[in-house]
């Protein structure tokens, strides 16, 4: 395939970032034309699929962009013509920010793996609004569920946290169809102290309160587990949390062997599959739940769904698989009869 035999040969003698930052430049471009995007859809990514309804939303297919891959929406045109079902967009914090030093995106390519350590680089909460509502007015905005995840700037102290994620939510929420809380970066210092049950209470509560009736997910980390995990749950479900993105990155400290940062890709997906299948067998079917990490294949896509997601994200399999992997693994869930789409109870009221 073209990818695999000429494009990324070429991509991965680029620093990982730069060849990122290539890969969005050429992605935004093609956003910017609704003819071009809609041959390239009707190209690739054509396969009739069998929507999902939860969340209250209809998605033509259960195939997502993970967070983190376009922080400032600069082609959501583009995803929606590789053939995705719905995006998740930033994350973006209130104020804009420069993110960690660089170089901060590492391949590991025997593994499948990459390991980031950004930092919340992004435009901030207002350019980001901007540039959604200009693609609305100019017709450029895919016809597919977009999420944005909101999270808090590097210099914001823990106990004004709510008020980040609240801001950003505010600006934001108008121009998404859910938010996305991201409490488990592992790459801000001190957001993960925030997945515990009071915090995430008060985060649910204020990014609710912030974003009208839209739905507010929370993203945990997958090394959040046991009786941590369970009241985490328990407190975002008592706050109004409509669901649930399991997982982000794992954390590389104390692995010598790593950069510091977060490791996602293929060493990812055992662990993510377990978590997802424990969220599951907790919350029932008072939520959605999304599943995220290591997925680039069809099976892979298959046995998140399995294990109880009623939806999928991509990030680390489009570094290794190209961008028509979301229309690919479409194409073969949808070959096979697959998981009937389930209503939650959240979602039926
Ligand atoms: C370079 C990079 C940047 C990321 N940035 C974000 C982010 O801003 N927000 C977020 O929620 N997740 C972020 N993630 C995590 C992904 O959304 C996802 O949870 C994780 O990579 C596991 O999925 P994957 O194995 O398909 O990549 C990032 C991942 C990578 C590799």
């Amino acid at each position: 395939m073209l990818y695999q035999t000429l494009l990324r040969p070429a991509l991965f003698r680029l620093d990982a970032e730069r060849a990122h930052t290539l890969a969005l430049t050429a992605a935004a471009s093609l956003a910017r034309s609704r003819t071009l995007a809609q041959i390239v859809h009707d190209a690739v990514a054509r396969p009739r699929s069998r929507p999902v309804d939860v969340l209250g939303l209809t998605f033509p297919n259960p195939v997502g962009l993970a967070g983190g891959m376009d922080k400032n929406a600069v082609a959501p045109l583009a995803w929606w013509a590789f053939g995705f079902g719905f995006l998740e967009l930033g994350t973006v914090t209130p104020r804009p920010q420069a993110g960690n030093d660089k170089p901060r995106m590492f391949r590991f390519p025997a593994t499948g793996a990459v390991v980031n350590r950004m930092g919340f680089n992004n435009a901030g909460a207002v350019a980001v609004a901007d540039r959604l509502a200009d693609q609305t007015r100019r017709g450029l905005r895919p016809p597919i569920p977009i999420g944005i995840s909101v999270g808090k700037n590097k210099d914001t102290s823990a106990e004004r946290a709510a008020d980040d994620f609240a801001g950003a939510a505010a600006v934001l929420a108008p121009h998404a169809d859910f938010v996305t809380i991201n409490v488990s970066s592992p790459n801000t210092v001190g957001l993960r102290a925030l997945q515990n049950a009071a915090d995430v209470r008060a985060l649910v509560a204020a990014v609710r309160a912030a974003s009208g009736t839209k739905p507010v997910l929370v993203k945990v980390a997958p090394e959040l587990g046991g009786a941590d995990l369970m009241t985490v749950l328990d407190a975002a479900l008592e706050a109004g949390a409509a669901g649930f993105i399991a997982t982000n990155t794992l954390s590389t400290a104390g692995r010598p062997d790593l950069p510091q940062g977060g490791l996602s890709g293929r060493p990812l997906r055992e662990i993510a599959l377990k978590k997802v299948a424990e969220i599951r067998a907790h919350i029932g079917t008072r939520a959605a739940l999304i599943g995220c990490g290591g997925i680039d294949d069809a099976a892979s896509a298959r046995a998140m769904l399995s294990a109880g997601a009623d939806l999928v994200q991509i990030y680390t399999g489009l570094v290794y698989e190209g961008p028509f992997l979301a229309a690919e693994v479409t194409r073969e869930l949808a070959k096979s009869s697959g998981r009937e789409s389930t209503k939650t109870d959240a979602q039926k009221d």
